[in-house]
């Protein structure tokens, strides 16, 4: 045992550096696979890992705090997050959330006093389609929680019944893909994109794919063929390598397009970077699946065993000598900037993830400083089907610059949520419309696009066009109907940013924290015309200073809500000057008490 009570599992941790080589580079893999079985990381765990990857105690404590899924501090032998996007609250989850806590005698955070359970909040799971969802031990999912399922699911871990005999419909997941186009509706592809790639030769199929006009789908919109280009001609240290991974992070709150297309496109997906690795000439490829996603890791798995099986994956590939590549898959642990690519590749690296310095960009000097190009799932799914069918084929539909087609993870107040593929072009109003709008007798007064680092839209605005010379986005479409507070939307996604920030720069730390505390001051209603201009500084203050893109888009909500919405805001400004949002008499108690004081004098309300 160690110091704290919790047991070494000397035999574990020993196992599991072994089984990871001891490699500085796979610590985050060792400190999650070491979790499993300990729980939490205490600091005797922490430095026996460190000893054993040759770091010390510190650094592996540095990495080890970054990351929300790993926990310095106990956590209950049944760990229950509840997914805590805005619109898991809008159906319901933080009541039921209370109520589990009450049925099971705790709080949220801390264990129960037998260690059995602790019960927590993260950010979005991924299921805004299905839910109010939870993660439990960071391995299964509930989907469709409601009053009845919490009642049972409290008596079920009272009884620690494990959560492979609970009932089997609870950890239902469905693709609930409404609409399907060219990525969809095409099956997967299983070497006739190699086989082509191939055929045609590696320039040729670069120039395809710039040809095709294909722009990255993570975000940026970055053109896929220039990104491809740059790390194919970006010089090779000695020795070096080139690398291709795949961002399948998707954190973005209201986004599960990717989980879709992991679920039902994996292998069109590996097509594609085995294609990219054909046309870079790279040897090894990584999927980075957000922790969250860790219920598809044996799926996704058993899909690059059937490639390597089927000689699609691997050394010679299509017997073709030289034609080596193969890919792993690593698993985030809960941090959302990791879906920046450069905090992605220092993740991989076992890193803390802090978005890296920009230029270098990473096709230039990526993992382990080698040209790295980084895609999103859905541009890999993209690139394979136009090695395949052509650039003309996929240029057919879309707009000029925004060619092929694009999926919307549709979730919120519609009938039907899911995916839905459309050619880019499409208005807000024709997805909305497919969509149904959600409770009869109301109407759509907001659609946020692009998950909170997009853009709000209000009615008005329903006719404008998904692509990217006009609204651009990385896939998320949350709708709010007229009964919606879009205040306390953008509340919640101050929330997200706040908790999501890594801390790197003052800007962004300290900014995302005071937006949510003067959003909060404007709740309780203690809001004043003051505060109003003060949140007007803060967003530009964000959109101007900060070092990667969450700090960036921090503020978008506040500034789309702000302009779209003042009267959410308007009817919060109570106050008719400065109120402060704390009781600072309350708070000088403490030194009263030290010095024995309990004047007038001592009590700010009685001076004034
Ligand atoms: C805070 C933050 C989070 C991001 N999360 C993701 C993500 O989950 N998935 C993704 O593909 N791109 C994400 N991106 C964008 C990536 O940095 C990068 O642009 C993208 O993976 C490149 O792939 P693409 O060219 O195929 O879009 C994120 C960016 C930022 C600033
Ligand atoms: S902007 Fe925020 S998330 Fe990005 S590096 Fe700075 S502190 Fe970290």
């Amino acid at each position: 045992m160690s110091s704290t009570g919790t047991p070494l599992r000397e035999d574990v941790v020993a196992r599991t550096i072994a089984a990871h080589g001891g490699r500085r580079d796979r610590l985050l893999e060792i400190l999650r696979e070491v979790q499993v079985h300990t729980h939490w990381l205490a600091r005797p765990v922490l430095a026996r890992i460190a000893a054993g990857v040759g770091l010390t105690p510190a650094i592996v404590e540095g990495v080890a705090s970054f990351y929300r899924f790993l926990h310095l501090a106990p956590v209950g032998r049944m760990h229950l997050l509840w997914s805590d996007s805005v619109t898991d609250r809008f159906q319901g989850s933080r009541a039921l959330a209370r109520e589990l806590c009450r049925r099971l005698g705790v709080e949220p955070g801390p264990p129960s006093p037998d260690g059995l359970v602790s019960v927590g909040f993260t950010s979005c799971i991924g299921l805004p389609d299905q839910g109010p969802a939870l993660l439990v031990n960071h391995h299964q999912v509930l989907t469709r929680m409601d009053r009845e399922r919490v009642a049972q699911l409290a008596d079920l871990v009272r009884a620690q019944v494990p959560p492979a005999r609970w009932p089997a419909g609870w950890q239902r997941i469905d693709d609930n893909v409404q609409r399907a186009d060219r990525l969809l509706g095409t099956p997967h592809l299983q070497g006739s994109a190699l086989r082509a790639t191939l055929a045609r030769g590696a320039a040729a199929t670069l120039a395809e794919i710039e040809a095709s006009g294909l722009r990255g789908r993570g975000g940026a919109g970055f053109a896929t063929g220039d990104k491809w280009r740059l790390a194919r001609s970006a010089p090779l240290p000695e020795g070096g390598t080139r690398f291709v991974v795949c961002n399948a992070d998707e954190g973005e709150p209201g986004t599960f397009k990717d989980r879709v297309l992991l679920a039902r496109r994996a292998h069109t997906m590996v097509e594609g970077m085995t294609v990219a690795a054909r046309v870079l000439g790279a040897r090894q490829g990584f999927v980075y699946l957000r922790g969250e996603y860790r219920w598809m890791l044996e799926s996704l798995q058993a899909v690059l065993a059937r490639r390597r099986a089927a000689r699609l994956l691997g050394a010679r590939i299509l017997e073709v000598t030289g034609f080596d590549f193969d890919i792993e898959i690593r698993l985030g642990a809960g941090a959302y900037v990791c879906g920046e690519e450069s905090a992605l590749i220092e993740s991989l690296e076992g890193k803390r993830g802090v978005p890296r310095i920009r230029p270098p960009y990473p096709a230039v000097r990526g993992y382990h400083g080698q040209p790295t190009v980084v895609n999103n799932v859905e541009t890999f799914c993209a690139a394979a089907l136009v090695a395949d069918r052509g650039a003309d084929w996929w240029r057919a539909l879309g707009t000029g610059p925004s060619s092929g087609t694009k999926l919307h993870s549709v979730s919120g107040d519609v009938e039907r949520p899911g995916v839905y593929e459309f050619p880019f072009g499409v208005s807000v109003r024709e997805i909305l419309d497919a969509a149904g709008v959600g409770r009869p007798g109301r109407r759509v007064q907001a659609v946020q696009v692009g998950g909170p680092s997009g853009v709000c839209l209000a009615a008005g605005e329903f006719d404008r066009r998904i692509a990217f010379e006009d609204v651009p986005t990385s896939g998320g479409f949350t709708v709010f109907d007229d009964t919606r507070d879009m205040f306390e939307a953008a509340r919640g996604y101050a929330q997200f940013f706040a908790h999501e920030s890594c801390g790197f720069c003052t800007p962004c730390r300290v900014g995302t924290e005071l937006i949510v505390r003067r959003m909060d001051k404007l709740a309780a209603g203690y809001g004043s015309g003051f505060d109003a201009s003060d949140l007007r500084e803060l967003e530009a203050l964000l959109h101007g200073a900060t070092h990667c893109g969450l700090g960036a888009s921090a503020a978008n909500p506040l500034r789309d809500t702000l302009a779209r919405f003042p009267a959410a805001y308007r009817r919060r400004l109570v106050q008719p000057r400065f109120v402060p949002g704390f009781d600072l008499d309350a708070e000088l108690e403490p030194a009263r008490r030290v010095t024995g004081r309990d004047d007038a004098a001592a009590h700010l309300e009685r001076l004034g």
